[in-house]
């Protein structure tokens, strides 16, 4: 290991109760980016209506919570329009994209102009049943209405009742491991 990597991870260890934790600097943000990498998750969409406009992000960091009642999380950043969108409309939509959606996932990740607003990436949608837009081939989605927000860091986790969903088994889905998209390769060996 290299003594700036060794420095930067004694950042993360097990500091003693009452021990003063290091500031985050740069060198902290780009290693833990990069271990949070090594976690490979699908690809969705986060959108959420914006008065007459819509908002929508590439996001990863969305999670099933609860069966009964039905719930998700996503959490967004709060410097993002998504952010706003979903504030001001209380709802949001969870679109997971499929293998072959990749211009859309590079799209929605890109910050935030009046063009990506007024066009939401040429993306084909529908309105769902909250008013949220869902992106049509998506091999799955998630309607939701919002029931919570709760503070995350520089991010917002936004907790949401599912009203409707729906998917599509026979999709394939694409996929974000070690910073790059994926597709899934083989089936489990058993
Ligand atoms: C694969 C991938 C996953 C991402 N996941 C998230 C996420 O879960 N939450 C988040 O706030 N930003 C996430 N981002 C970054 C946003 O997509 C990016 O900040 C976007 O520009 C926000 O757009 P907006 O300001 O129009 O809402 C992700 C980016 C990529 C490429």
């Amino acid at each position: 290991m290299s003594d700036e990597l060794g420095s930067v991870l004694r950042r993360f260890e097990r500091q003693p109760a009452g021990a003063s934790v290091e500031p985050m600097t740069p060198d902290h943000e780009r290693v833990l980016r990069s271990m949070m990498a090594r976690f490979a998750t699908g690809v969705t969409v986060v959108a959420a209506r914006q008065g007459p406009l819509l908002a929508g992000m590439t996001a990863n960091a969305i999670a099933s919570i609860s069966i009964n009642p039905p719930l998700m999380m996503a959490s967004i950043g709060q410097r993002s329009e998504t952010h706003a969108a979903i504030t001001s409309s209380h709802s949001f939509a969870v679109s997971v994209l499929a293998a072959d959606q990749r211009r859309l996932a590079d799209c929605f990740a890109q910050a935030t102009t009046a063009a990506k607003l007024q066009r939401f990436c040429d993306a084909p949608w529908h309105e769902g049943e909250t008013g949220s837009p869902i992106l049509d081939g998506a091999i799955a989605y998630f309607d939701c209405r919002l029931v919570a927000r709760h503070p995350g860091g520089d991010h917002s986790i936004f907790v949401g009742e599912i009203v409707a969903a729906g998917f599509d088994e026979a999709a394939e889905p694409l996929i974000w491991y070690g910073s790059r998209y994926r597709q899934l390769s083989a089936e489990d060996p058993g």
